[in-house]
């Protein structure tokens, strides 16, 4: 039977399917991402506290993820609300939410000996959509033009076939039988027949950019989900739609593999500068600082300015790093000092670290 954009696609194919030919181009970009991830991973390894930096970063790329669903929020809002305030603003909690789906599902892999299995997606989707809807059972998923309203695609139905299609990624994903293929390789073909077999009723985007994240955990090449994958694909979102297309209609696998290959190359280099530039800024902070608060100098203090880099009295307390008026105290000679900037939002003082925003904003 022909591919039809207007029916379920229940003869979406298992993989590995085809044969991804391994041109010299992607050969040579795949020496290249596999580098430009190695050094990446080289770094984050040698980091002294991992969840330091890496917590930011994981931030920016919750934030990224889910822009493309049109979640926007503000650096502002999404870190005053990552600082524990409860926050009214919807969108800023859903790129919480993303956070929090993404670190669950680091946590599941390690309980579950490394695997990845189709329970942990749906535990990610329910995490990301604060709900415990699963499995789509019903039919009228479609993938539809923003603007023309028309089909793009129409996924497979209903929960029998996609439970049976995700089993069969779910060993494709584990079974070491399966390990012949480069693991970006598979990575791209893993990311497509998920956004393919589309099992959730929303949030397949969100939890196929998670399962990208997690995979290369799983398959040693990060020690933590760090790669900032989804800020390439929200810059090149139009292209990447095209691509996933091309595969369905025109098994078109070499494209599509390029883009992800460019997107892991790109996104490495790109995370591997922040950190850099993070750690530089951190060194140079550390004497400043030390000259500034002399032997009240608080080493918990300095490392969650760069864990969190929205600071209020309230979180230092509720950390325990020190009392409200020892707190207070830092924080003022800080922002006299014009290392941190104060910012007012009701009774709440927050103290920012800019040059750490700008950091990880403008690598
Ligand atoms: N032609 C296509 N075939 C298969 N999957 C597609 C196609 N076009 C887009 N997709 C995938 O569908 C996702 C959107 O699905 P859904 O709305 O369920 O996810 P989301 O997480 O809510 O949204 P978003 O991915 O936009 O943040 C896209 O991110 C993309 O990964
Ligand atoms: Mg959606």
């Amino acid at each position: 039977m022909s591919y039809n954009k207007n029916t379920p696609y229940n003869d979406l194919p298992q993989l590995p399917r085809g044969t991804i030919i391994e041109t010299p181009e992607i050969l040579r970009n795949l020496s290249k991402a596999s580098r430009h991830l190695g050094e990446l991973s080289g770094l984050c390894a040698s980091l002294p506290d991992p969840r330091l930096l890496i917590n930011t970063i994981v931030l920016q790329e919750s934030k990224d993820s889910s822009a493309i669903e049109n979640i926007v929020t503000t650096q502002d809002e999404l870190y005053k609300a990552a600082t524990g305030e409860t926050t009214t603003n919807h969108a800023a909690k859903e790129v919480l939410s993303y956070r929090e789906a993404l670190y669950a599902g680091m946590e599941t892999m390690q309980a579950k000996q490394n695997l990845l299995l189709t329970s942990t997606l749906i535990e990610i989707v329910q995490t990301i959509k604060q709900n415990n809807a699963g499995i789509r059972n019903s039919p009228g998923t479609a993938l539809k033009n923003a603007i023309t309203g028309e089909t793009i695609y129409t996924p497979p139905c209903c929960e029998d076939i996609l439970r049976e299609k995700l089993a069969a990624l779910e060993k494709f994903i584990n079974d070491p039988d399966f390990s012949d293929l480069d693991p970006i390789i598979k990575m791209a073909l893993i990311h497509y027949q998920f956004e393919s077999i589309h099992p959730f009723a929303d949030g397949n985007g969100r939890t196929g950019r998670i399962l990208n994240g997690l995979y290369l955990v799983q398959q040693g090449l990060l020690p933590q989900p760090v790669l900032y994958l989804s800020s390439y694909i929200v810059k090149y979102k139009t292209e990447y739609y095209q691509l996933l297309r091309g595969v369905t209609e025109k098994d078109n696998w070499h494209d599509w593999v390029m883009f992800m290959i460019t997107a892991v190359s790109e996104t490495a280099q790109l995370t591997t500068q922040k950190i850099r530039k993070m750690l530089s800024l951190k060194d140079n902070m550390e004497g400043v600082i030390k000259n500034l608060l002399g032997s009240s100098f608080n080493y918990e203090l300095f490392q969650l300015m760069f864990t969190i880099p929205y600071l209020k009295i309230e979180l230092l307390e509720k950390k325990g790093v020190a009392h409200r008026q020892t707190a207070s105290g830092w924080l003022k000679k800080l922002s006299d000092a014009g290392i941190l900037k104060t910012q007012k939002m009701g009774r709440t003082t927050y103290y920012i670290n800019h040059l750490l925003m700008d950091a990880l904003l403008n690598p």
